[in-house]
């Protein structure tokens, strides 16, 4: 197993320091502001618990089965999210999904990272004393905030310069280690609370609005939400599991390390609903209030709370390393990619690619204030890139995964790679019917509907 170096000779691949290594690093990936900021806001404009039955069942039948699949390519393949699909099937153009999924990452980073930038000036807030205030203006620090054509560029750029300090570090060293400490930490205190949350005075009402379904709320524009938000979540058919997967070693288990991070991205966005709803009822906030939900719902239960700054500070704390260890997966796959496609060292494939996603990702910021002006398909340039990038190119990139899968190399074949070393492949038959008819077909039909064709 080795690579190409900037020097053009070869070198052994980078691997995970341990098994673990790469389940809290693709759990790290797929727990992110998907979970915490964007599911509440998709929950709360799709209607409440009936969009939630539904992204559960697209978790299942299409979120296990692709994932299994993908991480498999990485391991089979051993190289970036395009070469790997090269290794395995070299005369055919399949490999083009990889280039798919370069731009997606680059994209969502793009956006993602003015989110990220939010987090982490929140918390930097919060750890200050400075966030909870008396006077409950939230709404206006946070929209003051936003729409300042400085600040919030300030934190996207220092936001930025970790990542890139983290990925630069490399696989072991960079993006194992901060993940070993990160993710048990996100843990710990998501629980405290959950706790806290379910406390609050009438915690029952939030609790039904997302958990009683109301089927009327459902159309073709919160179907695919829900289907967007479902690849988003996981990280799914962006290359990520691709690039970490080679990364892993040939004995992994991978269709426990498939459920188990389903099960863990479940079980957070779960949680942070089970935190958010509560809150937001109790106190008449709207809970389609959208992408600001979670900066101004929690600031003002803090507010209410004993020690209400400290658990500012933790929370903020939370979001803000949800949101890094996800960025510094966006960033790894797109600097896998450039680093071996251009013969590049690390540093400077970590560089230059940060500081071009860095420049693309201040349109987004400036789309909240100076640039807000701007909207094409009637959505501003930040709703554009997640849009675009969720809801069109990765349930795209998810089809051509499926159907290379399962007619390009084959369900034989993916067999024979996830049962190497004596590893068992559970239910494999209706895992190769799911990705060879279930998942193509309900792709189709739910780009067709939203489009109208049918
Ligand atoms: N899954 C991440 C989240 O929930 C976002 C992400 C998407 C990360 C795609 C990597 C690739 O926040």
């Amino acid at each position: 197993m080795s690579t190409r170096n900037s020097n053009g000779s070869l070198e052994p691949r980078e691997q995970w320091g341990t098994k673990l290594g790469f389940m809290l690093a693709a759990t790290g990936s797929a727990i992110g502001l998907g979970n915490i900021w964007r599911f509440p806001f998709v929950v709360g404009e799709g209607g409440g618990a009936a969009f939630v039955l539904i992204y559960l069942g697209f978790v299942c039948l299409i979120g296990i089965p692709l994932l299994i699949g993908e991480i498999s390519i990485g391991r089979k393949g051993r190289a970036n999210a395009m070469d790997s699909y090269k290794t395995i099937k070299p005369k055919s153009k399949w490999y083009f999904n990889g280039y798919i999924s370069i731009l997606i990452n680059f994209m969502i980073l793009s956006f993602y990272s003015v989110v990220a930038g939010w987090a982490f000036y929140y918390f930097v807030l919060a750890l200050t004393g400075q966030l909870i205030t008396n006077d409950r203006s939230y709404e206006n620090v946070f929209e003051g905030f936003i729409t300042n054509p400085f600040m919030p560029i300030i934190w996207q750029i220092l936001l930025m310069g970790l990542v890139v300090a983290i990925v630069m570090g490399g696989v072991k060293k960079g993006i194992e280690k901060w993940n070993n400490i990160l993710m048990p930490t996100l843990f710990i205190l998501l629980i405290i609370l959950v706790f806290r949350s379910l406390s609050l005075e009438n915690a029952h009402i939030g609790l039904q609005f997302f958990l009683k379904p109301d089927f009327s709320a459902i159309n073709s524009s919160t179907i695919l939400a829900a289907l967007g938000q479902a690849f988003f979540s996981l990280s799914l058919a962006t290359g990520l599991y691709v690039t970490y997967g080679s990364y892993s070693r040939s004995n992994s288990n991978l269709p426990a390390n498939a459920g188990g991070i389903v099960f863990l991205d479940l079980v957070v966005a779960i949680m942070a609903g089970l935190i958010i709803f509560p809150a937001v009822f109790h106190y008449g906030i709207d809970p389609q209030s959208g992408p600001d939900l979670v900066f101004i719902t929690f600031p003002t239960m803090f507010t209410d709370m004993a020690f209400g700054t400290i658990f500012a500070v933790v929370f903020f704390f939370f979001v803000f390393v949800a949101a890094l260890t996800s960025a510094i997966s966006l960033l790894e796959v797109v600097v896998a990619f450039v680093k071996e496609k251009f013969l590049m060292s690390r540093k400077a494939a970590t560089i230059i690619a940060g500081a071009v996603i860095t420049v693309v990702g201040l349109f987004c910021t400036l789309s909240f204030g100076p640039l807000s002006h701007i909207t094409i398909l009637d959505r501003t340039i930040f709703e554009l890139f997640d849009f675009i990038s969720a809801e069109v190119l990765l349930p795209f990139a998810g089809l051509i995964l499926a159907l290379f899968l399962g007619w390009g190399w084959k369900p034989a074949g993916v067999k024979e790679e996830v049962e190497k070393e004596g590893n068992p492949f559970p239910l494999f038959k209706t895992w190769s019917f799911l990705i060879k008819y279930v998942i193509p077909i309900i792709i189709i039909v739910i780009f067709l509907d939203s489009l109208g064709v049918i």
